[in-house]
């Protein structure tokens, strides 16, 4: 099956053939990450820039390992360190950019919306690696990558996904992309962290911990942005942790073989405890190993390259 799109803005545009091919080829691009030699010349000859306004650990090195092991030319572009600081727009930034003739242009950016404003503005593909409160597509595909592998199938499953839900990109992907693949999804959050309206996804609002994680197969926890609005939010963190956070006494309400997740980074004893990010239950940094695959499997996608080179 052919992908059709030039970009990857968000879960929103894509479709469930668009979401299970990203996923099968992902699959195939892991096994890459596997051998000894972690390199193939699928896109060799290309080059991806990726120009990151925010602060990230875990998408931004996976991009650029990504990129290197399909043998594409990265550059890393950070805020602080381009002419963004002496006051230069995101167009300009961008068009200067495209002047250098980049195949993809890989953004994350505070602002909502700032990867659709680039990719009705230049001729490179755009990939979204997060923008604002808006969207986290490669997120929430190497989320979905990691419950199908666990549980064979996203159709039917309950998932539960808890914490600032209104702030949160990795929430809206993924409430999106889980509930076009069948799963059923669940939100708890405080009432200033949960979007009104949000039922109009599809998804269960719930006001009680232990009856949003009641027969969940995958519990998915978001990060408080103690940095951005978390604090302002809720009374005291010590009080979200109590009934907001994750437990080892809590987790017993999911199922006994349900998935922890986490999107990182962690605040440790706030929305997780550290027994429960650590535990047997969790799957988070197998979420991290699927993030290289993920991000090869769609700049290979939007790249249009044949499937023989990989
Ligand atoms: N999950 C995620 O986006 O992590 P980073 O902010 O470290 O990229």
């Amino acid at each position: 099956m052919a992908f059709s799109h030039k970009h990857i803005l968000g879960t929103a545009q894509l479709s469930t053939d668009d979401i299970s091919l990203i996923l099968d080829t992902a699959e195939s691009f892991k096994e890459i990450n596997q051998r000894d030699i972690k390199k193939v010349p699928t896109l060799r000859g290309r080059t991806v820039i990726n120009l990151f306004f925010e602060a990230s650990t875990r998408t931004r090195v996976s991009f650029e390992i990504a990129e290197k092991r399909l043998s594409a030319d990265s550059i890393n572009i950070s805020a602080s360190t381009s002419s963004v600081v002496k006051g230069e727009t995101l167009e300009d930034t961008a068009r200067n950019l495209e002047a250098m003739r980049p195949d993809i242009i890989v953004i994350r950016h505070s602002a909502s919306g700032a990867p659709h404003y680039l990719a009705e503005r230049v001729n490179a593909a755009i990939v979204n690696a997060g923008d604002g409160a808006h969207e986290h597509p490669s997120q929430a595909l190497l989320d979905l990558m990691t419950i199908r592998e666990h549980k064979g199938s996203l159709k039917g499953l309950n998932v539960a996904i808890i914490g600032d839900i209104t702030h949160s990109r990795v929430a809206r992907s993924n409430i999106l992309a889980l509930k076009k693949m069948g799963a059923s999804v669940r939100l708890l959050a405080p009432g200033t962290m949960m979007p009104p309206g949000i039922e109009k996804t599809g998804a269960r609002v719930f006001t009680r911990m232990e009856d949003c994680l009641d027969g969940a197969d995958v519990v998915m926890m978001l990060r408080i942005q103690l940095e951005r609005q978390g604090n302002t939010l809720i009374p005291s963190v010590r009080e979200y942790a109590r009934f907001f956070g994750l437990n080892r006494s809590n987790l017993k309400c999911a199922k006994p073989d349900a998935l922890v997740m986490h999107p990182g980074p962690i605040n440790r004893g706030v929305e997780i405890t550290s027994d429960v990010a650590d535990g047997d239950q969790n799957v988070i940094l197998e979420q991290v190993e699927n993030g290289v695959a993920v991000r090869m499997a769609l700049l290979y996608l939007i790249s249009g390259e044949s499937v023989s080179e990989t």
